[in-house]
C-alpha cells in the first residue's frame, strides 16, 4: 500500500515543513465541522501569483486532461487549473489514455454526482496500470469532505493527489510533490484562504466567458453542502472584476457570465466600502460587451436597487435564474431559505413589472424530508403562477454533515419520483407555451457553433438564453444574427436568419 504524505505546507507561513512531526502539526484533514465556522479574519487579496521557473518546465512534452463535474463555478475553476498546467508546459488532450496528468474536478451536491466520480475513478485503475507514471488527481468539492478523502485513501490507491477548492493556486507545488514523492499527496484546507488574483486561465472558445465575482456561501440552506465545501463569502474587489471584464471585451468576447454561489450577497463582506451587486452591474453595463448574465441568485438578497439597475436593459439581458427550491412556506422554513412563498411571488411580480419580457428560470427540490402532498401541490401551483421558461429539478439527496441529513425523511422514494415526474411534466408544458409566444418574432441570436445533433444546422442563444437552431454558414459562428422563429419546441426554437446584427 502506498504511504500517505499528508501535509505539504504550513498554512500560516506558506513554508514546507521538514519533519514528519511537522507534517502532523500542519496537516488539516478536511473537516466539515471546521468548514462551518465563520470567522472574522480579514480576507487578503494576493496579486503576486507566479509559477517558479523550475516548475514551468515540469510539463514540457507532457499532456493533461481535466474532467469537470458540477456547476459553472467548477467549470471556471477547471479553466484556471488548465491555465496553471499550461504555464507549467503541459498541453491538453481529450484522451485520458494519452495523458500524463488526469484531474477530476468533482461536485458534492448530490449523491449521484459523487457516485459518478467514484465509478470513473474505478475505471482509471486500468489506465493507471497501463501507464504507472500517470498522475491521477482529485480536486473540487468532494475533496473537501472527510468521508470522501477516507474512502479514497482506503479503496482508491490509484489516486496520487487530492486537493480542495481553496488551494488551487498551490497546484504547481502539489504536482511536483506527487511526481517525485510517489506517495499519495493530500492537501485540503477546511477553511477558506485568501483571494488569489492573476491566476492564468484557458477559456474555452472566444465568445462566452465566465468571470468570478465572489467565492463561498454563508446562507447555510439546511440541505446544502456548498457553504462547507466553498467556505465563507469572499467578494473580489470591484476594480479587479471590472478590469477582467474590460480585458475580455478588448479580446472580443461577446458574452460574460458573472459567477458566484449567491451573487446577490456580493460586497456584503467589504468593510471599507458600501458596494453591492447592483453597484457592480451598474458599472459593468457601461463596458462595451454585448451581453452580461449572472448566476446564481438568492431571492432573499435580491434588492430593489438591483431590479432598478437590471431594468436599464442594454447589455444586461432580461434573463434571471432565481432558485425557489419549494413553493411551500413551511418547507422553505425547514430548508432555512429565509423567505416565504409570498415574498418570492412578490419579488417575481416586481421583477416582471420592471423588466418587460423577462425570462425566469429556477431550481426546485422535491421530496425534502417531511414534504407532504399538499406542500408539493404548493410547488406545482407556484410553477403555474410564475411560468418559468426553464427549471433544474432534483430529488432531495441527503448530504452528510448538513442539518437536513438529520431530519426524519418519511417520503418514500416512489413518491419522490412521482412528484419529480409531475413537476417536470408541468414545466415542459409551460416551457412550450412560453416558447410558442415567440413564433413569428425576430430574435437576436449569438451563434455558438454547429448543432450537436445535426451538423448542417447552427445553434445559438437568444438574450433570454433560449437555444435556437437555424441553417447558416459556419463562418458566422461567434457573431450575432437576427433569426425569425418559425417553430417552437419544448426546449428549442427553430428559425431562419433574416439579418446579421452589428453589435
Ligand atoms: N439534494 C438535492 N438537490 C440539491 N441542491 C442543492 N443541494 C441539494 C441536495 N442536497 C440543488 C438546489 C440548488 C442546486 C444547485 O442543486 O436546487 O439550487
Ligand atoms: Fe457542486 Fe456546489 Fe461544488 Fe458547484 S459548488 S461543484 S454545485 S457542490
Amino acid at each position: 500500500m502506498k504511504q500517505v504524505k499528508e501535509a505539504t505546507v504550513d498554512l500560516k507561513s506558506g513554508k514546507s515543513p521538514k519533519t514528519t512531526a511537522d507534517y502532523a502539526k500542519y496537516f488539516q484533514a478536511p473537516s466539515l465541522k471546521d468548514a462551518k465556522q465563520r470567522g472574522k479574519e480579514e480576507v487578503r487579496v494576493h496579486y503576486d501569483f507566479t509559477i517558479a521557473d523550475d516548475m514551468k518546465e515540469i510539463g514540457k512534452g507532457k499532456r493533461y486532461h481535466v474532467r469537470t463535474y458540477g456547476c459553472q463555478m467548477n467549470e471556471h475553476d477547471s479553466e484556471t487549473i488548465s491555465g496553471i498546467l499550461e504555464q507549467m508546459g503541459y498541453a491538453s488532450t481529450d484522451n485520458v489514455e494519452d495523458a500524463d496528468v488526469v484531474l477530476f474536478n468533482t461536485c458534492a451536491i448530490r449523491e449521484n454526482a459523487e457516485d459518478k466520480v467514484f465509478g470513473e475513478l474505478g475505471n482509471m485503475k486500468r489506465i493507471k496500470n497501463n501507464n504507472p507514471n500517470l498522475i491521477l488527481g482529485v480536486c473540487g468539492c468532494m475533496s473537501q469532505e472527510e468521508k470522501v478523502v477516507s474512502k479514497i485513501l482506503k479503496s482508491y490507491q490509484q489516486v496520487d493527489l487530492v486537493f480542495g477548492t481553496h488551494n488551487i493556486h498551490r497546484l504547481p507545488e502539489l504536482l511536483r510533490e506527487a511526481i517525485y514523492s510517489k506517495e499519495m499527496v493530500i492537501e485540503v484546507w477546511s477553511k477558506e484562504g485568501d483571494i488569489v488574483e492573476n491566476m492564468p486561465k484557458i477559456r474555452e472558445g472566444n465568445t462566452k466567458a465566465w468571470v468570478n465575482i465572489m467565492y463561498g456561501c454563508d446562507k447555510f440552506c439546511t440541505y446544502c453542502i456548498v457553504p462547507y465545501t466553498r467556505g465563507k463569502e469572499r467578494s473580489r474587489r470591484p476594480e479587479d472584476v471590472i478590469a477582467e471584464v474590460r480585458d475580455l471585451a478588448r479580446q472580443g468576447f461577446k458574452e460574460i457570465m458573472l459567477l458566484g454561489q449567491n451573487v446577490n450577497a456580493y460586497g456584503k463582506d467589504f468593510e471599507d466600502i458600501t458596494y453591492g451587486f447592483g453597484d457592480l452591474l451598474d458599472e459593468i453595463r457601461k463596458i462595451d460587451i454585448p451581453r452580461i448574465r449572472f448566476t446564481t441568485s438568492h431571492p432573499r438578497d435580491f434588492d430593489d436597487h438591483l431590479i432598478e439597475v437590471l431594468s436599464k436593459g442594454g447589455n444586461l439581458v432580461e434573463q434571471i435564474h432565481l432558485p425557489v427550491q419549494s413553493g411551500s412556506s413551511e418547507v422553505l422554513k425547514r430548508m432555512a431559505r429565509k423567505y416565504s412563498r409570498e415574498h418570492y411571488l412578490e419579488l417575481v411580480r416586481k421583477i416582471k413589472a420592471a423588466i418587460p419580457n423577462v425570462s425566469l428560470s429556477t431550481d426546485i427540490i422535491v421530496g425534502f424530508p417531511g414534504e407532504t402532498d399538499e406542500q408539493f401541490e404548493d410547488t406545482l401551483s407556484l410553477v403555474e403562477e410564475v411560468r418559468y421558461d426553464f427549471a433544474y429539478t432534483f430529488i432531495y439527496s441527503p448530504r452528510e454533515g448538513t442539518p437536513a441529513a438529520g431530519m426524519e425523511d418519511n417520503v418514500p422514494m416512489e413518491v419522490k419520483k412521482e412528484r419529480l415526474y409531475r413537476l417536470n411534466e408541468a414545466l415542459a408544458r409551460i416551457g412550450l407555451e412560453q416558447n410558442k409566444k415567440l413564433e413569428g418574432s425576430v430574435q437576436e441570436v449569438l451563434v455558438e457553433g454547429v448543432s450537436k445533433n445535426n451538423d448542417k444546422v447552427l445553434a445559438g442563444r437568444t438574450r433570454t438564453n433560449k437555444l435556437v437552431h437555424f441553417v447558416g454558414d459556419e463562418s458566422i459562428i461567434g457573431q450575432y444574427v437576427h433569426v425569425r422563429i418559425d417553430e417552437a419546441k419544448t426546449w428549442t426554437l427553430h428559425g431562419e436568419i433574416v439579418t446579421k446584427v452589428e453589435v
